[in-house]
């Protein structure tokens, strides 16, 4: 995909006091390029992180991209509810998702940044319920997945909740095979 946005400053994150943030990899831009298409509903943004260093980071990161973004530290979402509950246009997560021993999971640390527990979906199901809490009536769920999480599987449990999900972007990186899955309001439901 030929990209008609410039890539974000970032140089910070992973390094000096950020060493133990998330370093921006092909999940990160494999995102990007997936948000492309709907670039113009992302005014007014707000993010979480559970690690506050990566909080930190993000600021830093808005900050150099000349952004407006104030991070708040919180699990998934859990300090922005009920305020935000059907006004989100565009949700995105890109969350841990390898497979790693359930006691890896939890951290607030840079461990947070992939592990996933079992089927590295320990996180992900968490914030499964929250998507058609969370979506306005337009709104779109961008999510982060690897064959191992059962993309199948997550797009028919969404689907019981009323959302139509299909994988809009794939690639493969390493071992990984990387997919965006993106979800909207089933309108007939
Ligand atoms: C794969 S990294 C992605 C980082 C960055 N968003 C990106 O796309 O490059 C996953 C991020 O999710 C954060 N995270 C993990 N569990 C979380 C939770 N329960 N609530 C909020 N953030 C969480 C991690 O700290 C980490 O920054």
């Amino acid at each position: 995909m030929r990209s008609c946005y410039p890539t974000p400053v970032y140089s910070h994150a992973g390094r000096g006091s950020f060493q133990d943030v998330y370093d921006p990899a092909e999940d990160s831009f494999l995102l990007i390029d997936a948000l492309e298409k709907d670039a113009e509903r992302l005014l007014h943004m707000s993010c979480t992180d559970v690690n506050p260093a990566a909080a930190q980071c993000t600021a830093r990161t808005a900050s150099c991209n000349r952004v407006s973004l104030q991070p708040v530290i919180t699990d998934l979402v859990e300090s922005l509810l009920p305020r935000l509950c059907g006004k989100v246009d565009v949700l995105l997560f890109n969350p841990p998702y390898v497979v790693t021993p359930s006691e890896e999971v939890g951290s607030r640390g840079i461990e947070a940044a992939w592990a996933g527990g079992e089927r590295g979906r320990e996180v992900t199901d968490r914030f499964l319920p929250l998507v058609a809490q969370l979506l306005s009536s337009e709104g779109l769920c961008y999510l982060i997945t690897i064959a191992e999480n059962n993309p199948e599987e997550i797009m028919g449990l969404l689907r019981q909740n009323g959302l139509e999900g299909e994988s809009c972007l794939s690639t493969r990186a390493g071992n990984e095979r990387l997919s965006v899955l993106r979800f909207h309001r089933n309108q007939q439901t």
